[in-house]
C-alpha cells in the first residue's frame, strides 16, 4: 500500500470487448484526454479528464503525457523463451536444425542458477523497455531456471506465467528429464509458485517430439490435479516436425490429436504457431477452449510458414488467440515490431489486419486467451495498473510522417509498421513506474 494514487493524463486506446466478433464501434474506446488512477496495484479511475478531475484525490500528483503519446493496457505476449535471449537472431537454420545446433546448445547453460538469474534480468528488463507487462514464458528443463525467473519477476511485481521445460527423448542427455522426475519438478515448482502473488505456473511439456508417451500421461495427470495452471506447448509449426510427429505418433489422427488424446486440450492451454492446423483441429481448439499463441518474427525467421488470423477469429468458430513474440525464434522483443510482422502474415493470407484490431490482439485480444480478461488487457477500474505509454513520434521519420495522418486510426497504424522500443516512454506495473525513457524519472520514483 503506498501514501499516493499514480494518476497519468492523456490520450487513451482500450477495449470493452472483442472487435473481431462484435465490431470496433462496440469495442474500441479512444479518449483524446484521459485520466487513469491507480492504487494499490490497480485502477482505481478512468474517465475523459474533464469528468475525473473533480474526484480525484486530495493528494494526488497528475503525471501529464503530450497529445502525442498513447496510454494502453500493458502488452502481454504470450509465448516466449527466456532463456533463448543469448543466442536470438542465429543465422540459417528452420525449425528442427535450428533447436539442435542453436537452442540446445544454449538451454544446457541453464544449470547454473546465476547465469539463468543474469538472463531473466536481461530479459524482464526488455520487456519492459517495450511495454510488455506480462508473459507467458517457457524456462528450460532445470527447475533452478524456473526458480531464477520466478524470483526477478516477483521483485517487479509482473503477472508471469511459466513453466520447467518437460522434455525426454530426442535432445541432448544433458538436457532431458524423465517422466518421473518431470512430474516431481513441476509438482514442486507449482507448490512453491503457482499463485504466489501475480505468479502462475504453466505445464510445459516441449513439444510432442521431444516428449515419449509417458511423460505426456504425466502432464495429463499434471493437467487434471492442477486444473487452474497454464499449459503450454508447440503444435504444427513447420512442415518437417509435423512428418516428424507423424512417425512418432503412427496410431494418433495428426498432430494436434497427440495432444487432446492426453488431455491436454483445455482452458488455459496455449499452443505456439499452430500455422498448419486443419480446420477440423480448429474445431478442436474452439471447442476444448484452447487457445493459440501467434508469434509472426518467428514463423518468418524460421521460414515456418504465414499465419492465416482469419481462420481462427471467424465468429462462428472462435479459437482464442494470442500474440507472441517467441524470441529467441522471434526477431524482436517489440510488440509493435510484432504487430507489424502479424500485418503482413495476415496480408499474404489475403487478410487485411486493421490497427485497432492489431491492437487488441496485442492487448484485451492475449488475456482474453489467456483467461485474464478480467484482470489485465484493458483501463477499467478494477483492472490491474500495467500500463504501457507510448511516444507517436519516436524517430525523425515517424514525426515527419505522422504530419500527414488524416485520423487515429491512421496513426496508430504508422506506430506498428515504423516503431519500436524507441516508441515506448513509460512502463507501469502494479501501477508503478517501471521503466521510463527518461533515466531522470524512474530514479525519482
Ligand atoms: N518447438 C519446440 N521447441 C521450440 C522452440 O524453442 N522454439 C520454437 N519456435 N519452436 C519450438
Ligand atoms: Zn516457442
Amino acid at each position: 500500500t503506498h501514501q499516493r494514487p499514480t494518476v497519468i493524463r492523456g490520450p487513451v486506446l482500450t477495449f470493452t470487448g472483442n472487435p473481431f466478433t462484435h465490431g470496433l464501434e462496440r469495442t474500441a474506446v479512444y479518449e483524446p484526454d484521459a485520466i487513469v488512477t491507480m492504487a494499490n496495484g490497480l485502477i482505481t479511475d478512468f474517465g475523459p479528464a474533464q469528468r475525473v478531475l473533480p474526484r480525484l484525490p486530495a493528494n494526488a500528483e497528475i503525471k501529464n503525457y503530450s497529445k502525442d503519446s498513447l496510454i494502453s493496457a500493458g502488452f502481454i505476449d504470450s509465448h516466449v523463451h527466456f532463456p533463448q535471449t543469448p543466442m536470438i537472431a542465429a543465422h540459417g537454420e528452420q525449425l528442427l536444425d535450428w533447436l539442435t545446433n542453436y537452442t540446445y546448445p544454449t538451454e544446457l547453460k541453464y544449470s547454473d542458477k546465476d547465469f539463468a538469474r543474469s538472463v531473466a534480468q536481461v530479459f524482464l528488463r526488455e520487456n519492459l523497455r517495450n511495454g510488455i507487462t506480462s508473459a507467458c514464458v517457457y524456462c528450460t528443463v532445470y527447475p533452478q531456471s524456473v526458480d531464477a525467473l520466478f524470483e526477478e519477476a516477483e521483485r517487479l511485481g509482473m503477472r508471469i506465467a511459466a513453466g520447467k521445460v518437460l522434455m525426454d527423448r530426442n535432445a541432448p542427455a544433458a538436457l532431458l528429464d524423465t517422466p518421473k522426475s518431470g512430474y516431481d519438478h513441476s509438482k514442486a515448482l507449482i507448490a512453491k509458485w503457482h499463485n504466489r502473488g501475480r505468479l502462475s505456473y504453466a505445464i510445459t511439456p516441449r513439444f510432442a517430439p521431444t516428449s515419449s508417451h509417458e511423460q505426456l500421461e504425466a502432464a495429463g495427470a499434471l493437467c487434471r490435479e492442477h486444473p487452474d495452471c497454464y499449459l503450454q506447448t508447440h503444435v504444427s509449426e513447420n512442415k518437417s516436425e509435423i512428418a516428424w510427429v507423424k512417425e512418432l505418433f503412427p496410431e494418433r489422427d495428426g498432430y494436434l490429436d497427440v495432444y487432446d488424446h492426453y488431455a491436454l486440450c483445455r482452458p488455459r492451454a496455449i499452443f505456439g504457431h499452430g500455422i498448419h492446423l486443419t480446420d477440423d483441429e480448429l474445431q478442436v481448439m474452439h471447442r476444448t477452449g484452447s487457445a493459440i499463441a501467434h508469434c509472426p518474427t518467428s514463423n518468418f525467421f524460421l521460414g515456418s510458414g504465414a499465419f492465416n488470423i482469419a481462420r481462427t477469429l471467424r465468429e462462428d468458430r472462435l479459437v482464442r488467440t494470442g500474440i507472441g513474440t517467441d524470441l529467441g525464434a522471434g526477431t524482436s522483443f517489440s510488440m509493435l515490431t510484432t504487430l507489424n510482422s502479424a500485418y503482413k502474415a495476415a496480408q499474404l493470407n489475403g487478410y487485411s489486419l486493421s490497427a485497432r484490431h492489431a491492437y487488441y490482439l496485442a492487448t484485451r485480444g492475449t488475456a482474453h486467451a489467456m483467461y485474464l480478461e478480467d484482470k489485465i488487457g484493458s483501463i477499467a477500474p478494477g483492472m490491474e495498473g500495467d500500463i504501457v505509454v507510448l511516444d507517436m513520434k519516436s524517430t525523425p521519420l515517424i514525426k515527419y510522417r505522422m504530419q500527414f495522418v488524416e485520423d487515429f486510426e491512421e496513426a496508430l497504424f504508422v506506430q506498428m509498421t515504423l516503431g519500436d522500443d524507441r516508441a515506448v516512454q513509460a512502463t507501469y506495473i502494479g501501477g508503478e513506474l517501471k521503466y521510463s525513457r527518461d533515466p531522470a524519472e524512474v530514479r525519482a520514483s
